[in-house]
């Protein structure tokens, strides 16, 4: 099987199980030239019960209540976070095919990436499953799938998706793995630590790649800031409690870390986690 074909497979396949077959061993990228060019969708199919919410629902925040600690405010934000995971599955099938003309090992590391998304999907969907909650039942947004437009080249996928949602997440994740330590949710602070240690090695991945792509000669947080659309900025790029240790660990200098501490970004999800713990243990 060729690594277009089995890209489309996940991204085109409708069903959880689709998106979540692992790649077979002997996948072989093809020639960027063979004939039978992959062709770019620019959405995944998805069972109706998958869908992307177009309408206001999607908008739908988490409400500022007692965070994990409310085992229904708990499934909500896994599915969030379920959600987020599909889309990373889907995005790297998508950049597969997208950019069939990048080098091979950009390539290798993204069919890499692929099947640690998976993974994370498959240990949220678990950790929903704990909670007696189906995937689907909460609207889906498409926020990464309406980014999609935008990244045009490889350079600029790694600046939208590794270096800004990924390093988004390196926070988000250690935050909440805190909150799920504080409700004595051993099983799901456990999935975000592994979460949270894998995404250092995306983060790394678009730092390496952006410094080969983008070019050396001038400073590294000019050209991530020149890949980058609007609203896409440093504020987005990074939690309320920033964790300066998880860039250093993922290769970024200090002026990209720099650009990330002076960016502030309040959240609603920080403000209903610190309202929780104001309220004391449970
Ligand atoms: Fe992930
Ligand atoms: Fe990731």
């Amino acid at each position: 099987m060729f690594a277009h074909e089995y890209a489309e497979s996940v991204l085109l396949g409708p069903t959880l199980d689709d998106k979540l077959r692992t790649a077979p061993r002997e996948l072989v990228d093809a020639p960027a030239t063979a004939p039978g060019a992959p062709s770019v969708p620019s959405a995944p199919a998805r069972d109706p019960s998958l869908a992307i919410a177009t309408d206001r629902r999607a908008k739908r925040k988490v409400p500022s209540a007692i965070g994990f600690r409310d085992k229904a405010q708990a499934a909500r934000i896994l599915h969030g976070l379920a959600n987020h995971e599909l889309q990373a599955v889907e995005l790297f099938a998508w950049a597969l095919l997208r950019y069939p003309d990048a080098p091979r090992s950009f390539r290798r590391g993204l069919l890499r990436i692929l099947g640690e998304e998976q993974i994370h999907l498959r240990l949220y969907l678990g950790r929903l499953e704990a909670y007696g909650v189906e995937f689907g039942s909460e609207p889906l947004s498409g926020y990464f799938w309406s980014k999609v437009h935008e990244l045009t080249t490889p350079a600029r996928f790694v600046a939208a998706m590794c270096l800004t949602f990924e390093s988004a997440n390196l926070d988000h994740a250690l935050f909440l793995r805190e909150q799920a330590v504080a409700a004595r949710d051993a099983a799901t602070a456990a999935v975000l630590q592994r979460v949270h240690d894998d995404e250092i090695g995306h983060v790394r991945f678009g730092a390496i790649w952006l410094r080969r792509l983008g070019g050396r000669e001038r400073p590294f947080v000019d050209v991530w800031l020149e890949h980058l659309s609007h609203p896409l900025r440093p504020a987005l790029a990074r939690g309320d409690v920033f964790v300066e240790e998880s860039r250093v660990k993922a290769g970024l200098d200090a002026d990209y870390i720099d650009a990330l501490r002076r960016a502030e970004r309040p959240t609603a999800l920080y403000r209903f986690a610190r309202s929780a713990n104001e309220q004391g243990p449970a």
